[in-house]
């Protein structure tokens, strides 16, 4: 029977309205409500009633969201009200002079600030015309900006249409395109697979796929965006008393607004913010480069103005530079767990990032070649977060004529064994395998390390002697240590070396992720090592796997299969876990708590938020087991979260939880819940 074109209609608008609700859950609220295949259900029947009825496509249908071929260059978009830029402090000192002229300029005492993430992204505009999504722009000189409109649209937290009733009809919203740490980390492990070049970071990655002339390409990266502020609107509908209530306005419009930003009164308490945020931002899901500091009353701010082309009502407080200039001492050769050989930069020390820096990594031959990097160069190093220092590029303007070119060695420079490098890969090997020192020590030491087995005390100059002395050999070894040949070495005393008895014993009680990332095997981070704990359940499943049943595990290719096949068929490390098992590692085979879990409660699937300290668990401790029973744990309370776990001292997601009437556990109650008594 045909329908008539208002069912058609009808049907169409519910459909669109469904499938944007289903993305706002998922990709702003981080509360998907629906499975995969239900979404792609919906997807493709508005894809069939569109190709049926062509002239009902609207620029705001989610299947517009790509759609356009690829452009040959982006036009130039003017921007109406100019995107200005901040003022920048790095110092106590600068926060405080600015506090002080804001004082001043107001005539009072003190000051309400909207305090927010410096988001390390792209800025962007969105023009919306009568509620729909026309122009996306980047920030380009402040004036001026490139059209990536069907770059933008591509981004499923960015709203395609808006009710026009609650908006003026000219509206622009303004905000950073970043690419989550998840999603970067993720990204680099496809590059991987298909032996691409990875990208440095968060920042590149997303700058790189918001440039892509092909809108297709960009939708296959997962870009997010945040919006902090919007073009000045004298319109009614826009709120004009405070900055924070134009980001709640933006939030009931569907926006992402960062859940870090807040309000707070003078200064003290935006450096006690800065201090918070630069303790949390390691355990962000996105990368910032520092806080800013906006007066929050919207009279305030247009009393205050504007110099030049920042707004006096506004600073952003950065984190200490990532990059610094240096010199570059030599070059040389580090071995790591793998064998993989390592060129590594020795600089003249210099403070980056919060410390001081005097090696860089170099990753491998290629790169050096590449970056052209020589012996006596003038190079830029930068830091970013916990992670190892690189050399970003030369200064070649301040290249001296006496440099010299870097070798890679043909052979090993700690055991003397041949180096190889296979075709294709990038890297140098060494072929020693455990009997080189250095892969010995360096499996060792990511065996012990806090986020493997966790052996507290063991370090590099203890696993040096343990190794050097012949007393371990491999991480089996550590569990037959006594007393007496530790409390022998040179520096250590009988009551260290019960610690670290302690410490060693204490590991035996594990979970069976941490078991298979300490292993060391090549590829498998920790990310990885969790989906395989999940997958297979229990470590004979996981050794008797083969090609097949590995390429189910979400996220793993064919490479990272074939580096597990490959350190399995290996009847050394076969032997290691046997003895492994032997000396007591164990932990609980997680088929067995999912089933017992899901028998009586079904955890499964369920949304966990923990707050406050917890009397006996640590956090990770607490998120690992509610993982184990098939459970996941997310950072913030909302409608969707099943449980909300409550120790000393709670944050602000204790009253959520009680407004919005969600279980509560404690410790006891979180094990009783888990079976774990
Ligand atoms: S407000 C009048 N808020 O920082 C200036 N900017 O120099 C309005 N940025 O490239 C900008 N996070 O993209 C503002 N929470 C935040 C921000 C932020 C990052 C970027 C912005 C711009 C630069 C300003």
């Amino acid at each position: 029977m045909k329908q008539t074109i208002e069912a058609v209609q009808q049907q169409l608008d519910q459909l669109r309205q469904q499938i944007e609700q289903f993305n706002y859950q998922y990709y702003v609220l981080d509360a998907p409500t629906v499975s995969d295949a239900e979404y792609d259900r919906l997807f493709r029947k508005l894809q069939r009633v569109e190709q049926d009825y062509p002239q009902l496509v609207t620029p705001d249908s989610p299947t517009q969201r790509v759609g356009a071929a690829p452009l040959k260059s982006f036009a130039q978009v003017a921007h109406n009200i100019p995107m200005l830029s901040l003022n920048n402090a790095f110092e106590e000192d600068e926060v405080m002079a600015f506090n002080r002229r804001v004082c001043e300029g107001l005539e009072v005492q003190e000051i309400e600030y909207s305090v927010e993430p410096k988001f390390d992204g792209l800025a962007v505009s969105l023009r919306y015309e009568k509620g729909i999504l026309k122009t996306g722009a980047t920030r380009g000189d402040g004036y001026t900006g490139e059209d990536i409109t069907l770059n933008l649209r591509t981004i499923k937290a960015i709203p395609l249409s808006l009710s026009i009733e609650a908006i003026p009809e000219l509206f622009e919203v303004r905000g950073e395109v970043l690419m989550l740490k998840a999603d970067f980390n993720r990204l680099n492990q496809q590059c991987l697979e298909k032996g691409e070049k990875a990208f440095a970071n968060p920042r590149n990655a997303a700058a790189g796929s918001l440039r892509q002339l092909d809108s297709a390409i960009t939708a296959t990266r997962r870009l997010m965006f945040f919006a902090y502020g919007i073009a000045p609107s004298e319109d009614s509908k826009v709120p004009r008393d405070s900055h924070s209530a134009i980001l709640q306005f933006l939030k009931t419009l569907h926006f992402p607004v960062a859940r870090e930003c807040e309000v707070v009164k003078g200064c003290p308490a935006l450096l006690a913010y800065y201090r918070k945020m630069a303790a949390q931002r390691e355990q962000l899901p996105y990368d910032i480069d520092g806080v800013v500091y906006k007066v929050n009353s919207l009279v305030q701010q247009d009393r205050l103005g504007f110099v030049a082309r920042a707004p006096r009502f506004a600073l952003a407080h950065k984190f200490p530079a990532q990059e610094a200039i240096t010199r570059l001492l030599d070059i040389s050769v580090q071995v790591g767990r793998t064998g993989a050989l390592t060129p590594v930069a020795r600089l003249e020390p210099v403070f980056v990032g919060g410390v001081t820096v005097t090696n860089a990594t170099l990753h491998n031959a290629d790169e050096v070649h590449r970056k052209d990097v020589r012996i006596g160069d003038t190079v830029i190093v930068r830091r970013a977060g916990d992670v190892i220092p690189e050399i970003v590029s030369v200064v070649l303007a301040q290249r001296p004529n006496n440099t010299q070119l870097f070798v890679m060695p043909q052979y090993c420079p700690v055991c003397g064994a041949k180096a190889v490098r296979t075709d294709g890969e990038a890297i140098s090997r060494c072929t020693g395998g455990l009997f080189c020192p250095a892969q010995r020590k360096q499996s060792i030491l990511h065996f012990a390390s806090r986020r493997a087995m966790d052996i507290d005390g063991l370090g590099e100059k203890l696993v040096n002697q343990l190794v050097d002395n012949a007393i371990v050999r491999n991480p089996a070894d550590l569990y037959q240590l006594g007393l007496l040949a530790l409390a022998n070495l040179e520096r250590m005393a009988e009551k260290s070396a019960g610690n670290i008895l302690a410490a060693i014993e204490k590991s035996k009680h594990t979970t069976f992720a941490r078991f298979i990332y300490a292993l060391g095997i090549r590829n498998v981070g920790e990310a990885t090592a969790k989906d395989l704990a999940r997958h297979f359940g229990s470590l004979d499943r996981l050794i008797e796997s083969d090609m097949d049943s590995l390429l189910q595990v979400p996220e793993v290719g064919p490479v990272v299969a074939q580096s597990i096949l490959d350190f399995f068929a290996e009847a050394h490390n076969r032997e290691v876990i046997e003895r492994l098992r032997a000396s007591g590692v164990s932990w609980e085979e997680q088929t067995d708590t999912i089933n017992k879990a899901s028998k009586n409660n079904d955890i499964s699937g369920k949304t966990f938020v923990l707050t406050g300290k917890l009397p006996n668990l640590t956090r990770e401790e607490a998120k690992e087991k509610i993982e184990m029973c098939g459970g996941k744990v997310t950072g913030s309370v909302s409608k969707k979260t099943d449980y909300v776990v409550i120790g000393d001292d709670p944050g602000s997601k204790y009253e959520k939880a009680v407004n919005l009437g969600i279980a509560l556990l404690d410790e006891t109650g979180l094990k009783k819940l888990l079976q774990l008594i």
